[in-house]
């Protein structure tokens, strides 16, 4: 089932289906040499409605954060949301999302008994669409009811432009806390707005985590390009400034949140090693893992772990902190569909209802109006005359292939919107679920609004033949006719390579988050409508 919620135009899909295979756990002789004794796991699961912890498979000790002794903190770690509201994709398996996310941390973790905090690397927005600012203040909004105590600046929140951004949530909103230590004025340009660190409230005996957050030179060197009027300090000159400051805190945990790649996050560590007079040293740095997956095991550098925990918010990563002297343990967990709210507990996940005002939001304001529907297909090249009608007007004269139309899953693709999709519903409205659950979405002629273009719900035969008017009444014309047929075999054709072309016009919509189990062969077969020969 459903939903992503950012395939917006220009989203790009992910290069490789993630592996959802569960992660093991690996304890870090990090700060130090002294190995503590463990203290046999818990045992305690008190959110019984979700799944009961898998019995630890031989050879393995420990495997996650579900067989951990309670740590004197957990710290859950995030980053590069990109705009993902929900569960990323519309077939299974499907992860991440915010919803699921609240049930790791807010019910699990703590009836468990953990104290937890949680921090995000940056990167909350999408980078482009009608919806982005919208999504962001929904998705800070989200992150302030998981309490999260900070969040970064990634390079698509300067996209919205960064102003805009922080108006739409930081302004507001003290808690969790927007950093970015680097960016050069932001007491003048951002007042009250950004800020250089922050410190979880540590009450009742719980550890304290100072986090800290800067961007690094590739990633600055790209928000200049989002918006010119950004600048940025370098990251060594502005940490060796904040060690005082840090060093007030008195928190056992410190935490670089570093907008920037592996490399330039690992020659930090390494510096702040080499001079630690000079430099904060941070126990996790978490750097941004941009396209790649994700790795179970953190590097290491001195007493710094180095990590990044994916994108799209398909997993996060969760240190155990042990006290002074013991070594972390690091977990990163896939938001896999075992973390859903069960059916009839959604009053007890604050998240389904922000999601469903999200999903009003967009229908009452009527975002589906910022959508330009200007683009031409390659058929309107040719013909620029040529628009759509809708699939009904093809029955008359194809009937079989009407037929298998009919029966198939494209002639009621809008349904899916309209009657399958829960939490939230109401997605006939969002243009990114619109975008390939309909005909001619952005394009000249094409769907507009159920009102408007009723004819243009589902995926018609236009979705794959383009606008068909000129054809319709000139159902004689050679050349009209062959513009709508591309993909037809032709002379000479290898059967690989004419399904190749097949492969890529599906993949616009059987994209890899969206269709999992696309495989070309067997899904043609199924709405395979060739002409009945005489
Ligand atoms: C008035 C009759 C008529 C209508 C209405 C009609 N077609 Fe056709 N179509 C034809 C004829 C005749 C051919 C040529 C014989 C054939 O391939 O079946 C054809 C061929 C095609 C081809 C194959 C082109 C090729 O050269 O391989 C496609 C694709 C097609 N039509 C799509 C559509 C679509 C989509 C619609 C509805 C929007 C539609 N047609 C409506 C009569 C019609
Ligand atoms: C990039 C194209 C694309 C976008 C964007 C998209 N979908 Fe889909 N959706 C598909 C495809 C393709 C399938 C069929 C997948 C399959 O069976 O392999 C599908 C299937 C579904 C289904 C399952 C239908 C069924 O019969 O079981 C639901 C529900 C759905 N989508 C809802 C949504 C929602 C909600 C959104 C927006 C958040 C959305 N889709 C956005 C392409 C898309
Ligand atoms: C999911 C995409 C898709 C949809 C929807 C679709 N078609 Fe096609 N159609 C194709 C492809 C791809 C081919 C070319 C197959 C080939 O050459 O073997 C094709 C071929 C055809 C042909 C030529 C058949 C032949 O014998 O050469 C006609 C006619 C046609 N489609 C009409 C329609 C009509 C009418 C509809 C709607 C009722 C429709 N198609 C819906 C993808 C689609
Ligand atoms: C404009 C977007 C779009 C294009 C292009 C498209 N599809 Fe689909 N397809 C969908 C959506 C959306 C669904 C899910 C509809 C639903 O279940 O409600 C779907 C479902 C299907 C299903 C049913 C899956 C199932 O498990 O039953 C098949 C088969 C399929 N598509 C084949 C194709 C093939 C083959 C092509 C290319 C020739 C293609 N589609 C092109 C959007 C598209």
């Amino acid at each position: 089932m459903v939903k992503d919620d950012q395939k917006g135009a220009g989203q790009a899909a992910l290069g490789a289906p993630a592996l959802a295979s569960r992660s093991s756990s690996f304890r870090l002789t990090a700060l130090v040499l002294t190995v503590v004794s463990l203290a046999s796991a818990t045992g305690f699961w008190a959110a019984s409605w979700l799944r009961k912890p898998d019995p630890v498979p031989q050879g393995r000790t420990v495997r996650g954060y579900r067989d951990w002794p309670k740590p004197d903190l957990a710290i859950v770690l995030s980053g590069e949301m990109h705009g993902y509201l929900q569960p990323c994709g519309c077939s299974e398996p499907q992860k991440g999302g915010l919803a699921r996310r609240y049930n790791l941390i807010q019910s699990i973790l703590k009836d468990r008994g953990w104290p937890v905090v949680a921090a995000d690397l940056g990167d909350v927005a999408q980078a482009n669409g009608p919806q982005a600012l919208l999504k962001y203040r929904y998705a800070m909004e989200g992150l302030q009811k998981l309490h999260y105590t900070a969040i970064g600046l990634g390079a698509n929140e300067t996209t919205l432009p960064l102003l805009s951004a922080l108006g739409e949530f930081a302004l507001n909103n003290p808690s969790p806390r927007v950093l970015a230590a680097n960016l050069h004025n932001m007491d003048k340009d951002y007042p009250g707005m950004v800020k250089s660190m922050e410190t979880s409230a540590g009450e009742d005996g719980v550890p304290k985590v100072t986090f800290v957050s800067v961007i690094g030179p590739s990633v600055a060197k790209q928000m200049q390009e989002n918006d010119r009027s950004l600048q940025f300090d370098p990251v060594e000159k502005t940490l060796e400034a904040l060690l005082p400051e840090i060093q007030k805190t008195k928190a056992q945990v410190r935490v670089l949140l570093y907008e920037g790649s592996e490399e330039e996050a690992k020659a930090y560590a390494v510096a702040a090693q080499n001079s630690p007079q000079k430099l904060p040293e941070f126990q996790i740095v978490v750097w941004l893992s941009g396209d790649l997956e994700p790795s179970e095991k953190p590097g290491q550098v001195g007493n710094s772990l180095l990590l990044s925990v994916g994108h799209k918010g398909q997993y996060v990563g969760i240190v155990g902190y042990y006290g002074q002297g013991s070594p972390f343990r690091y977990d990163l967990v896939p938001l896999n569909p075992e973390f859903e709210t069960p059916e009839g507990h959604d009053q007890d996940n604050p998240l389904h209802a922000l999601m469903q005002k999200y999903a009003k939001e967009v229908r009452d304001d009527n975002y589906l109006a910022k959508y330009p529907h200007n683009a031409k297909h390659p058929v309107q090249i040719a013909y620029p005359a040529a628009t759509y009608v809708g699939s009904e007007k093809c029955k008359k004269c194809h009937d079989n292939a009407y037929d298998v139309w009919k029966n198939s899953a494209h002639s009621h693709a809008y349904a899916a919107l309209t009657e399958k999709a829960k939490r939230p519903t109401l997605r006939q409205f969002d243009g990114e679920c619109l975008r390939c659950h309909v005909t001619g979405f952005g394009q000249e002629g094409g769907f507009v609004s159920e009102e408007k273009t009723p004819l243009l719900k589902n995926v018609g035969c236009e979705s794959c033949h383009g606008p068909a008017s000129l054809h319709v009444k000139n159902p004689n014309d050679a050349s009209i006719r062959a513009a709508l047929n591309p993909l037809k075999a032709k002379i000479g054709d290898k059967p690989a390579s004419r399904l190749n072309r097949m492969h890529d016009s599906c993949q616009t919509c059987h994209d890899l988050d969206n269709s999992v189990h696309f495989n070309v062969e067997k899904y043609w077969e199924k709405i395979i409508h060739t002409t009945p020969k005489e």
